[in-house]
């Protein structure tokens, strides 16, 4: 179904729902932005609630996306980008809005995002707040010490109690989302709890670039470290990165002691009346700029 069409001086732009046999075309819109998404990626944003991505194409040519998701109140418009050649001609606007009034129409009241440079001014255009900044630290990852970590693969019932910090640090049930990366990346997830010293629960993916470690979220800095040395052990060798929000201090001083620089950084920013805060003491690695 079309949602609406635009004439274009090069062509006539149609907004329309976006499809899985879209994957190979919108994965090409983001590597050329250099960005790390893998068809796995794509196939779980399509399969998260509300099922709502948007694609504009010019021609039969897709040139532009977005996603979304729904946790609870709180809706996440993910993965916007334009082709280069489209830019500057109202595209990004409109299918971000599209995705906005999705969002509402499945019950949203809230809506957030994570903005790159390129996009803050759009989104501030649109009437989105800035809240906090998050910063991608990245480098390759070397074996470290840990204790009390275990894989969730090895005792499924930890997937519940990491649901449930989850919720306690993001305010809004997430668990299709945790459900699906654990589902996708067993080898990524992890459980910790050190006696009298906190709790905590890891997920990631493996991208096209890098490994993006995230979420990550902790009661105390001591086990978000053994979380992070677990997944680096796993993963040593290997091109890593992860997204931390900037008030969480301690997570940025465990990325650079780690090893890791920082690279780039997104702006959380929402759109209704209430924020819908997340608790950022506790959040040490995002679940990526596509779904904060
Ligand atoms: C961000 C992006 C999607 C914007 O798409 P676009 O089609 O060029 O945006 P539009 O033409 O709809 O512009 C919408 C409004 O934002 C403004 N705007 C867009 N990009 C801007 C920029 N870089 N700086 C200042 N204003 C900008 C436009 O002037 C326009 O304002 P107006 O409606 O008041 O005239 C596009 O630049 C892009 O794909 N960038 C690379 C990927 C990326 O960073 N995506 C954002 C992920 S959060």
């Amino acid at each position: 179904m079309i949602a609406a069409i635009q004439a274009l001086p090069n062509g006539v732009a149609a907004l329309r729902p976006l499809h899985s046999s879209d994957i190979p075309a919108a994965l090409y819109l983001g590597w050329q932005e250099g960005w790390n998404q893998t068809e796995t990626d794509w196939a779980r944003f399509l399969s998260l609630p509300p099922r709502r991505a948007l694609a504009i194409s010019v021609n039969g040519a897709l040139v532009a996306t977005a996603t979304t998701a729904l946790f609870g109140p709180v809706g996440w418009v993910g993965m916007v980008v334009v082709a280069p050649n489209f830019r500057g001609q109202g595209l990004g606007r409109a299918i971000v809005w599209s995705a906005v009034q999705a969002l509402w129409e499945a019950g949203a009241r809230t809506v957030k995002l994570d903005a790159t440079p390129l996009g803050q001014p759009l989104y501030a255009r649109l009437g989105f707040t800035a809240t906090f900044k998050l910063h991608r630290y990245r480098g390759v990852a070397t074996p470290q010490p840990f204790e009390g970590v275990t894989p969730i693969s090895a005792e499924p019932e930890l997937f519940a109690r990491a649901c449930a910090l989850d919720r306690l640090a993001y305010g809004v049930d997430r668990s299709a989302l945790l459900r699906a990366l654990a589902a996708d990346f067993p080898s990524l997830a992890a459980y910790c709890e050190a006696p009298g010293a906190g709790c905590g629960y890891v997920l990631g993916r493996h991208g096209r670039r890098f490994c993006l470690i995230g979420p990550l979220v902790a009661t105390t800095p001591r086990v978000a470290r053994n979380l992070l040395a677990w997944a680096f052990s796993s993963l040593s060798g290997q091109a890593v990165a992860f997204d931390c929000p900037e008030p969480n201090a301690e997570a940025n001083g465990l990325a650079l002691e780690l090893g890791l620089e920082p690279t780039r950084s997104f702006t959380r920013m929402y759109l209704g009346q209430e924020p819908y805060s997340e608790d950022t003491g506790l959040i040490y690695a995002t679940s990526g700029a596509e779904k904060g």
